[in-house]
């Protein structure tokens, strides 16, 4: 048995903005399904979901170049796993995660690497862990710590460390001064080190430094390591391949099973799809479409409004859409350009085009379950966990081939496009309306409700991988 303590900015249900969280609430679930034994430590932010966690460290003092800081230590146990949340209200006690109308909080740097700093507390306090494994830029210091500044501290001799990549698009870039505000000597301003181009990255942090690399999908750990998925990273992780694995995440059915899902109307399976029926009539009710739109195409989107997600695409074809027989229901924020295009379109197409902006949980299992098919035409995509939920909602995936999105379709449960382009997207589109209502698509239902993309599966994977280290 190992000892494995994660360390990142969100963890499903008590803090989420995407896929991460989702992540980081079922893995370590898993883990200890497996056996194993598996600790989180995150951010107690204002809006964390978090009920009457236990007091379990006081006042842990520690320093962040000339900034001192003091960290209250609280503990949530779920699934087995401990949750171990780190509270200093003036970094985290405040109305975002990350930015605020748009704007990335300035000390974000410093906010992150106190995270990381609270997690060694965790490590050489309250769990002791053979491997410390981080996930994204947020947790980049955390090798550098223990390679370079506490290299020698007897409370981490040993332990081995494992950093997941779910997006190279988020560098944790900063300003060379940075490196000073973290404490962090200027020998490390080097390229081969934390320097990128002429700035510092903290994604780069838990590149160089960490025993070993994952990121969320096979495809995607192959595309990295090229200049056109690299972003500046690709020459880096092609000299640490040997190091790099993907592991494809999996999709936490506990969740995300329309048989026992809370937040649709009706649960259903592969046997009684009437469910399903019941799930799209209430759906085009709550976006305000009209019924007779029920025996017709009904396509669902549930995203982050970011570039990676490829929405772009639509912009160049809203008329075309709209002169499919097809509805859309569109849920997500971010990028105003998207969220006003989005209104634009439901406004231009009030009968076939419904969009909400904003986030929503039960919404989106809602569109899950009441979609006939999902479209997912990003750029790049490490995983992506919406089209595995919908193979298992028998809503059949319509994506751009690339990562996880490649990985996870095929030609029996949803619908490829290969070029990043629009009329591809549209040619795609087209192909699964062709299919709609045919017996064929009744077989790609019933097999995309078969697949499997449970979570024990990727959980023995990352257990072999620590088992290596
Ligand atoms: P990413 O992590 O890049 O955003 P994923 O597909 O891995 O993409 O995960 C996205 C997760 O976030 C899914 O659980 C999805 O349902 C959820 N999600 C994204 N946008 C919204 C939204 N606007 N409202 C509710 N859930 C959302
Ligand atoms: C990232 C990626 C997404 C992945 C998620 C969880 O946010 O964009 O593809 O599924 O992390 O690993």
């Amino acid at each position: 048995m190992a000892k494995i303590l994660m360390v990142s900015s969100e963890a499903a249900p008590f803090a989420k903005t995407g896929g991460l969280a989702d992540v980081l609430g079922a893995l370590p679930k898993a883990l200890v399904e497996a056996g194993e034994e598996a600790a989180v430590v995150l951010p107690l932010y204002r809006h964390a979901a978090v009920l009457n966690p236990r007091p379990v460290y006081d006042r842990l003092q520690f320093a962040v170049g000339s900034r001192g800081f003091s960290a209250n230590i609280l503990e949530q146990v779920q699934g087995g796993v401990r949750y171990f949340f780190v509270r200093i209200p003036e970094l985290y006690d405040r109305d975002a995660f990350y930015d605020e109308g748009g704007r990335e909080y300035p000390d974000n740097h410093l906010r992150f690497a106190a995270l990381c700093h609270a997690a060694l507390g965790v490590a050489r306090y309250l769990f002791n862990p053979d491997i410390i494994h981080g996930h994204d830029w947020q947790a980049g210091l955390l090798p550098v710590l223990l390679r370079d500044t506490f290299r020698y501290h007897p409370a981490y001799l040993g332990m081995k460390t494992v950093f997941t990549i779910h997006n190279l698009g988020y560098q944790g870039l900063f300003t060379a001064r940075a490196l000073a505000d973290l404490g962090l000597p200027a020998r490390l301003f080097r390229p081969d080190l934390l320097e990128f181009y002429g700035q510092i990255s903290l994604l780069k942090g838990g590149l160089v430094y960490s025993d070993m690399l994952t990121t969320v999908s096979p495809r995607y750990a192959q595309e990295i390591q090229t200049p056109a998925f690299g972003f500046g990273m690709d020459g880096l992780l092609r000299a640490r391949s040997s190091s790099l694995v993907g592991i494809l995440n999996g999709a936490d059915y506990g969740a995300w099973d329309p048989a026992t899902d809370r937040n649709i109307p009706k649960n259903y399976d592969r046997t009684h799809l009437d469910g399903k029926r019941e799930c799209k009539r209430a759906l085009l009710a709550e976006a305000g479409l009209p019924s007779d739109r029920l025996e017709r195409p009904l396509m669902g989107m549930v995203s982050r409004f970011a570039e990676q997600k490829g929405f772009d695409l639509l912009m160049h074809i809203p008329h075309e859409l709209a002169a499919e027989d097809l509805s859309l229901v569109v849920l997500g924020s971010g990028d105003r350009r998207l969220e006003d295009f989005f209104r634009r379109f439901a406004s231009a197409y009030p009968d076939r085009v419904a969009a909400k902006i904003g986030y929503d949980e039960g919404l989106a299992h809602r569109i899950e379950a009441g979609s006939d098919m999902f479209l997912m035409p990003s750029r790049y995509e490490p995983c992506g966990l919406n089209q595995m939920y919908s193979m298992r909602y028998g809503t059949l995936p319509v994506v751009h081939a690339t990562g996880g999105l490649d990985d996870t379709v095929d030609a029996d449960t949803g619908f490829k496009f290969r070029a990043d382009d629009s009329h591809d997207l549209l040619a795609c589109v087209r192909d699964a309306l062709q299919v709609y209502g045919t017996p064929r698509w009744t077989e790609m239902m019933n097999a995309a409700m078969q697949r499997d993309f449970s979570w024990p599966v990727s959980a023995a994977e990352y257990i072999r991988l620590y088992r290596r280290l």
